[in-house]
């Protein structure tokens, strides 16, 4: 299985304070900051799209932005994602009938392409095609909305499916995610872990961090 990849969700911060708190996530261990889009049609929240997310790459050099985009026509924001600094644009399979060209459109743009499944769609519905053309595969552990959700286990046996048959893949978790419930993860073999309320929410955000990554890399 690939290494762990602790992706904190910057929906569970300060908004406010949104380039300070990617820094001390960084610091704290975290590789990469999931950044939740939502556009009020694919999830009924709005949350932040392409001009915020410039904001935070220019303000933290270096950032891997993990853009999970709960979009209702993912094809249409990749160029003002990429022009944002977006480094991965993962878009929900729900969303579109035509997977392939959007992940064609994503990489001619420089980033890694992820597709996500929401909590009622099967490990099936990933064709091998969209799946080897893909960086990464996310796997969602509630229902794509918001945050603080309780985990749904019942998702995790499409973590398993899913990596018996992409052993080298990078395979995410997202939604309820946190020490209570990374066990359970990593035995199923995701790798990149998405946690906000689990790591925002703790008084030594950094403690929970290594507790996430150590568990994946046991
Ligand atoms: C839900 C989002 C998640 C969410 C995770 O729609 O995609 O990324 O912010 O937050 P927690 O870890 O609090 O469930
Ligand atoms: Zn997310």
């Amino acid at each position: 299985m690939p290494r762990a990849i602790i992706s904190p969700s910057v929906l569970a911060s300060d908004f406010g304070q949104l380039t300070a708190e990617c820094k001390r996530m960084i610091k704290g261990g975290a590789e990469w900051l999931h950044m939740d889009v939502m556009d009020g049609h694919f999830v009924p929240n709005i949350t932040m799209g392409a001009p915020v997310l410039s904001c935070v790459s220019k303000g933290v050099p270096g950032i891997f932005m993990d853009c999970h985009m709960m979009v209702a026509q993912p094809e249409k924001w990749v160029n003002d994602i990429a022009d944002a600094g977006g480094s991965l644009y993962c878009f929900h399979l729900e969303a579109t009938s035509d997977p392939l060209p959007i992940i064609e459109a994503i990489h001619s743009r420089g980033m890694k392409a992820g597709v996500a499944i929401s909590p009622d769609t099967p490990s099936a519905a990933v064709a091998d095609d969209v799946a080897a053309a893909a960086d990464m595969l996310l796997v969602m552990t509630v229902y794509p909305g918001r945050g603080g959700q309780k985990f749904l286990d019942r998702c995790l046996p499409k973590v398993t499916e899913l990596r018996a048959r992409f052993p080298d893949k990078d395979i995410e978790v997202d939604g309820g995610v946190g020490p209570a419930t990374i066990d359970a993860c990593a035995d199923a073999g995701s790798n990149v872990i998405v946690a906000g309320t689990a790591i925002f929410g703790a008084q030594d955000p950094e403690g929970v961090i290594a507790t996430l990554k150590a568990t994946v890399n046991k």
